[in-house]
């Protein structure tokens, strides 16, 4: 992939990333068309990142319908179809550790997460050389963090925030959106209303306790938008949308 990319590079193509951990999606296929905006050549990395779960996580069980995503990927205009099947040493010992943006909300509850993730993106990085990167806003702090890491060690890349793809209910797509019956879709859905009425992390408190089956994480606010997650049964849940003035 390495030698791929820098080929293209002295090509003078522009490369641009969509980093996914596959089970591909309306969302992710919105990341692709706007990465098609932005470069030359798309690169789409699938890659389950281990580094980035917690022990109690959904590693093992996290949906990998790898056909289906190639198809999806060839079907939607990507260039490279980039699937590593493992990208870390077993004795691999450097970390990429990111220590201000990747605190609180998600941070707080998935210790590690967020070293996890600058990790395999700074790698993803140096094995694909891109000159954009698009990232969704669906993972806000995930967009926070990867910004400031790009900041701090000079990546030459841009990185763009696509914007929150929803389906017709209003939830925010997510792979994890598959694990979901249809009473919890519903839930899902009630989530994304009542974040969206929010005008504040107290109301969007008080909205979230009316929902029955959902069970609160966290309501922050950060970078100006209204940040929660939740678990809808033992599927968890993440969405944001801008804070809104208070009125009156
Ligand atoms: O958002 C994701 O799917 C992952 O966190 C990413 C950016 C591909 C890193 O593994």
């Amino acid at each position: 992939m390495q030698r791929a990319a820098l080929r293209l590079r002295r090509q003078g193509r522009r490369i641009a990333l969509v980093p996914t951990m596959g089970a591909l999606h309306e969302g992710h296929l919105s990341l692709v068309r706007l990465a098609r905006r932005h470069g030359a050549v798309v690169v789409l990395s699938i890659y389950v990142n281990p580094t980035q779960f917690g022990p109690r996580e959904d590693f093992a069980s996290y949906p990998r319908p790898f056909a289906r995503d190639r198809r999806l990927a060839a079907d939607s205009g990507v260039d490279i179809l980039f699937a590593p099947k493992n990208l870390h040493a077993d004795d691999a010992s450097t970390t990429v550790s990111e220590s201000a943006l990747s605190r609180g909300r998600c941070g707080a509850f998935r210790p590690g997460h967020f070293d996890g993730v600058a990790t395999v993106v700074t790698k993803l990085f140096n094995l694909t050389q891109p000159d954009v990167a698009v990232f969704g806003q669906k993972d806000a702090q995930q967009c926070d963090v990867v910004e400031r890491l790009a900041r701090d060690l000079n990546f030459p890349v841009k990185i763009i925030r696509a914007p929150i793809a929803r389906d017709a209910a209003g939830v925010a797509r997510s792979s994890r959106n598959a694990y979901l019956s249809a009473a919890a879709s519903a839930v899902a859905g009630q989530f994304a209303a009542a974040l969206r009425q929010a005008v504040s992390v107290s109301d969007a408190r008080r909205r979230l306790a009316t929902v029955s089956g959902l069970r609160v994480q966290y309501v922050e606010a950060a970078n100006n938008r209204l940040c929660a997650a939740v678990f809808v049964g033992h599927t968890r849940l993440i969405d944001n949308v801008p804070l809104k003035k208070r009125r009156g």
